[in-house]
C-alpha cells in the first residue's frame, strides 16, 4: 500500500472511531404524533427496551393509540410466543411499562434523547412544532422527521439543532416492514448519523442511508413507477386488472401497482406526485396524471374509502 494511501485509511478508521465513540446511546425517546406511524414506532421502541413517552392533540386519540398498540403486541406474541404464552404476556407488559402518553410535546422533551416527529404531512405544522421543543429539548437531542415526502433540510433549518437533525422513515405497518431509512442532510453530523443508525438497528429494523432527495430510495423509485403504471391505462395500453397480474406473475411483485395505490391511498400518492412535480416541473416522472386527479376528487381514495382503482366492498 503507498504510503499516501496508508495515511488516508488511517485517517479515515480514526475518524470513523472518533465519531463512534462520540455516539448518541438513545434511551429515551419522545414520539408526536400517535397514528398509524407514531404508535407503530412507539410501539417497536418500546418493546425493545427504550423509554417511550407518546404525544398526540388529545386523550382520547392517545387512548386510541393505546389501544392499536396493544392489540398489535397481542398479534406479535400470538406469531412469537406461540407455545410460551407467559413470556408472551411477561412481554406485552414489559413493552407498556415502557410506554407512556402525553399531550404536551414541549413538558416532556427536558430529558429525551430522542424526537421522532410523525405528524400530519405539512411542512408548517412540522417547523412550528420543531421550534417550540428546540427551546425545551436539551441541547444533546437528536431531531428526526419521519415524512414521506418533504424536505428534511427544511425542517432542520427551522431549529438551532441542524447538525442533530435527521430523517427516520419508517415503512407502514412498522412491527412488520424491517426497513428504516436514515437521511443525513448536508448539516447531520456523523455522530447523529450513526446514532439513528444504531437506533434503528436496537429497535429491530434494517437501516438504510440516502441524502435528503425526493421519496429517498423507495418512494423515488416506487412512486414514478405506479404513476407510469396509471399513464399506461390511461392512454388504453392496458387493463388496471391485466398490469396487476403482470406485475405480479411477471415482475414476482406481492401487489400490483393499483392494488398498492389503493392501499396506500390515491389522496396520499396525489399529495407526494404534486409536491415533487411543484420541485421538478419539467420531469415526467413526476408528472401528474388528470385520471388519478378525478378520483381524489371524487373522493375515491382506495381502499380506505371503499373505492379507488377498484372497489372495496
Ligand atoms: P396519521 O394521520 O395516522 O397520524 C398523525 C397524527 O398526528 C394524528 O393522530 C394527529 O392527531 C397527530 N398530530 C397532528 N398534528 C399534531 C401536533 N401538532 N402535535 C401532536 N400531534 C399531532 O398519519 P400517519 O400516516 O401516521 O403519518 C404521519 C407521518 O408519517 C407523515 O409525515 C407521513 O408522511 C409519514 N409516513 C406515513 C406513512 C404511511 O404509510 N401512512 C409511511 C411513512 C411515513
Amino acid at each position: 500500500m503507498a504510503f499516501a494511501t496508508r495515511q488516508f485509511v488511517r485517517a479515515a478508521s480514526s475518524d470513523a472511531a472518533t465519531a463512534a465513540a462520540k455516539k448518541l446511546l438513545i434511551k429515551h425517546v419522545t414520539i408526536v404524533g400517535g397514528g398509524l406511524m407514531g404508535a407503530g414506532i412507539a410501539q417497536v421502541a418500546a418493546a425493545s427496551g427504550h423509554t417511550v413517552v407518546l404525544v398526540d392533540q388529545s386523550d382520547e386519540i392517545l387512548k386510541k393509540s393505546t389501544k392499536g398498540i396493544e392489540e398489535s403486541l397481542k398479534r406479535v406474541v400470538k406469531k412469537k410466543f406461540a407455545d410460551k404464552p407467559e413470556a408472551g404476556a411477561e412481554f406485552i407488559k414489559k413493552t407498556l411499562k415502557n410506554l407512556t402518553t402525553s399531550t404536551d410535546a414541549a413538558s416532556v422533551v427536558h430529558s429525551t434523547d430522542l424526537v421522532i416527529e410523525a405528524i400530519v404531512e405539512n411542512l408548517e405544522v412540522k417547523n412550528k412544532l420543531f421550534q417550540t421543543l428546540d427551546k425545551f429539548a436539551p441541547e444533546h437531542t437528536i431531531f428526526a422527521s419521519n415524512t414521506s415526502s418533504l424536505q428534511i433540510t427544511k425542517m432542520a433549518n427551522a431549529t438551532t439543532r441542524q447538525d442533530r437533525f435527521g430523517g427516520l422513515h419508517f415503512f407502514n405497518p412498522v412491527p412488520m416492514m424491517k426497513l428504516v431509512e436514515v437521511i443525513k442532510t448536508p448539516m447531520t453530523s456523523q455522530k447523529t448519523f450513526e446514532s439513528l443508525v444504531d437506533f434503528s438497528k436496537a429497535v429491530g429494523k434494517s437501516p438504510v442511508s440516502c441524502k435528503d432527495t425526493p421519496g429517498f430510495i423507495v418512494n423515488r423509485l416506487l412512486v414514478p413507477y405506479m404513476m407510469e403504471a396509471v399513464r399506461l391505462f390511461e392512454r388504453g395500453d392496458a387493463s388496471k386488472e391485466d398490469i396487476d397480474v403482470a406485475m405480479k406473475l411477471g415482475a414476482g411483485y406481492p401487489m400490483g401497482p393499483f392494488e398498492l395505490l389503493d392501499y396506500v391511498g390515491l389522496d396520499t400518492s396525489k399529495y407526494i406526485i404534486d409536491g415533487w412535480h411543484s420541485l421538478e416541473p419539467n420531469n415526467p416522472l413526476f408528472a401528474p396524471s388528470p385520471l388519478l386527479n378525478k378520483l381524489v376528487e371524487e373522493k375515491k381514495l382506495g381502499k380506505k374509502t371503499g373505492e379507488g382503482f377498484y372497489k372495496y366492498k
